[in-house]
């Protein structure tokens, strides 16, 4: 059975004041969320820690945004499965484009980083999609399906999320029409082996376009940026009718 998975991505924002603020407020207005739908948090680093405890006994899950293959060593910067998971943390994301674009990441390393989360029992969810030089030269196809093959090499279709996020559409306001989300989304499970995979929809969703993206059949929820900051706004998303 496919999960209903609403992920909000909080970036490099909130203090852990703030990130309490929030949890506060948030946690109050989830009682006409969906019971069967999964909840994520996906915090800096620093706000882990208070997270977990604040989180403790909610239905709301803690996700990281990245992750480091090694267990240990002389990676100035970095983070382990063992210090997310000594913490309380169940997902994390993995190749976001902002972490491809800024940060050097690759297919390869997205897969290593893919592994390490499976490894440690961290979901991770897996982030591809187009620039918009790729759509204009109608390259979205070969450009998902590639990243893909690179990154699901020796991963575990069974612990596993993915976000299908057209670069363009990432903050700009520029939502993708959630047709053709849908219509994208359709090609990236038809090129997996397990048809229970998660598939979500990233880009500029907002309160107002929540309903229009989980009405498509296709899209199993939804990883949210700028609209998961505000506490009243990310649980109007998470209330999609
Ligand atoms: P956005 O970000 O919702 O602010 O467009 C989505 C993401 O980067 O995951």
């Amino acid at each position: 059975m496919r999960k209903i998975i609403i992920a909000g991505n909080w970036k490099m924002h909130k203090t852990q004041a703030e990130s309490l603020e929030f949890l506060q407020i948030f946690k109050s207005k989830l009682e006409n969320a969906n019971e069967a739908m999964e909840i994520v948090l996906c915090s800096a680093f620093t706000s882990l820690g208070v997270m977990s405890k604040s989180l403790h006994g909610s239905r709301i899950k803690l996700g990281a945004q990245n992750i480091h293959w090694e267990d240990k060593g002389a990676y100035t910067g970095e983070i382990s499965g063992d210090m997310l998971t000594e913490i309380g943390v169940s997902y994390t994301i993995v190749g976001h484009s902002e972490r491809r674009q800024y940060f050097g990441e690759t297919d390869e390393t997205v897969n290593l980083r893919l592994k390490a989360a499976q490894s440690h029992g961290i979901r991770p969810i897996l982030c591809v999609g187009e620039t918009k030089a790729q759509r204009d030269a109608s390259q979205t196809e070969q450009i998902v399906i590639n990243q893909l093959q690179k990154a699901l090499v020796d991963v575990d279709l069974n612990n596993l999320v993915i976000a299908y996020e057209p670069i363009w559409a990432i903050g700009t306001g520029d939502t993708c029409q959630a047709t053709e989300a849908n219509r994208v989304i359709g090609l990236i499970r038809s090129q997996l082996d397990n048809k229970n995979v998660s598939i979500q929809y990233g880009g500029s969703v907002k309160a107002n376009n929540i309903d229009e993206i989980m009405a498509q059949p296709e899209i199993d929820g939804a990883l949210v940026g700028g609209a998961s900051l505000d506490a009243a706004t990310f649980a109007r998303i998470v209330n999609y009718q």
